[in-house]
C-alpha cells in the first residue's frame, strides 16, 4: 500500500491531514484522540502480511516485532499496549496526558504511518446559564473551568432560528425577552469522542410572570371582598336604621 493510498483509506475513516511535505515525501499525520484512563488504536489495514513491525512515539520504540519472535513492549508502555500482528494497529491503554505525541509505524509493508494522539479528560456536563439585558435574555451554555481542554470543543443548540440568536460566541444565544418563554432549549457539547447536552427553560430566565399575576389578582379579589364587606355592613346598617325608624314611628 503505498502512502498517498493509505491517505486516502484513513482520510475516509479518520478525517485526516494530508500534508504534502518539501521533502519530497508525503506524510499522512491522522489526528486521535483519547480519554484519560481510556484506550485508543491507531487503525492500521495492511493487505500484505507483516514480517515486522516497529512502533514508535516521538522516535522512541513503543515496541518491536519480528515474525517468530515475542513482541517486544518497552517503557512507558509495558503492559499498557496491544499490537495485532495480522492488522499492525496499536492499541494503548490506561492513557494519560504523557502519552500524547507523533506515533508512527515503521514497516516496510506499509510504508510510514503516522499518527498524532492527544489526551483529552472525559467531557463533564454542561450547565445553561442566563443573563438579562433590556430586550435580550443571553444565554451560556457553560463548561465548568476546571475542563482545559476547551479548544476541541463545538457547541450546538436546539431552538427555533426565529428565537434563538447567534451570540458572541456559539456557546452562547441571544433570545428576545418578548418571545414564548416557555419552551426549552438545549444546548449539546461535542468533544472529539463524546457529547453532553444541557436543558433550561426560558421562563425562568425572567422574573415569574405568573406568579406576578397571581399577587396582581389577590389584591383584586381582596378589594372586592371588601367592597361586598362594605356594602352588606352599610346594607345592615340601613336595614337597622330603617328598623329602628319603623320601631320609633311605631308606638307614636
Ligand atoms: C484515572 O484513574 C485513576 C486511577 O484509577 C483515577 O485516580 C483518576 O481519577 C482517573 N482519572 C479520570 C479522569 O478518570
Ligand atoms: C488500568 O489501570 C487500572 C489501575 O489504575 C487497572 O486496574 C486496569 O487493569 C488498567 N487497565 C488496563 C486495560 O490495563
Ligand atoms: C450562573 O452564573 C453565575 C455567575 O456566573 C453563577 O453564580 C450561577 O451559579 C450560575 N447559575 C447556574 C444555574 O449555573
Ligand atoms: C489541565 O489542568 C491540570 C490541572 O487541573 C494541569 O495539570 C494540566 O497541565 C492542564 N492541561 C492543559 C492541557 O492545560
Ligand atoms: C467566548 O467564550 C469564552 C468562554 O466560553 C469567553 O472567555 C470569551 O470571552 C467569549 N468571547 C466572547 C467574544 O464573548
Ligand atoms: C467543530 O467545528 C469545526 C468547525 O466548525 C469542525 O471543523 C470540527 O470538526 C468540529 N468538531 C467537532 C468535534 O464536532
Amino acid at each position: 500500500m503505498t502512502a498517498g493510498s493509505a491517505c486516502g483509506w484513513a482520510a475516509g475513516v479518520l478525517g485526516v491531514v494530508c500534508l504534502a511535505l518539501q521533502f519530497d515525501s508525503i506524510s499522512c499525520d491522522s489526528q486521535m484522540f483519547g480519554t484519560v484512563n481510556g484506550s485508543v488504536t491507531f487503525p492500521v489495514s495492511s493487505s500484505v502480511p507483516f514480517t515486522e513491525i516497529m512502533w514508535t512515539k516521538n522516535r522512541d520504540k513503543v515496541l518491536e516485532w519480528e515474525a517468530g519472535s515475542p513482541v517486544r513492549v518497552f517503557p512507558p508502555f509495558v503492559d499498557r499496549v496491544h499490537l495485532d500482528i495480522t492488522s499492525g494497529s496499536l492499541t494503548v491503554f490506561n492513557l494519560t496526558s504523557s502519552d500524547e505525541g507523533d506515533y508512527r509505524l515503521d514497516s516496510s509493508s506499509t510504508g510510514d504511518t503516522l499518527f498524532n494522539l492527544k489526551v483529552i479528560g472525559p467531557l463533564p456536563s454542561p450547565t445553561l446559564n442566563c443573563t438579562l439585558a433590556a430586550e435580550d435574555i443571553t444565554v451560556n451554555c457553560r463548561i465548568p473551568e476546571s475542563y482545559n481542554f476547551t479548544q476541541h470543543l463545538n457547541y450546538s443548540w436546539s431552538c427555533f432560528p426565529a428565537l434563538c440568536k447567534n451570540g458572541a460566541n456559539t456557546s452562547e444565544v441571544l433570545i428576545k425577552k418578548n418571545n414564548d418563554l416557555s419552551q426549552k432549549i438545549h444546548c449539546t457539547v461535542f468533544s472529539p469522542l463524546s457529547k453532553q447536552t444541557a436543558s433550561l427553560v426560558l421562563a425562568t430566565c425572567v422574573p415569574d410572570e405568573h406568579s406576578r399575576n397571581r399577587f396582581a389578582i389577590i389584591p383584586a379579589v381582596a378589594l372586592v371582598a371588601l367592597l361586598a364587606v362594605v356594602t352588606v355592613s352599610l346594607f345592615k346598617r340601613g336595614f337597622q336604621k330603617c328598623g329602628r325608624e319603623t320601631e320609633r314611628t311605631d308606638p307614636s
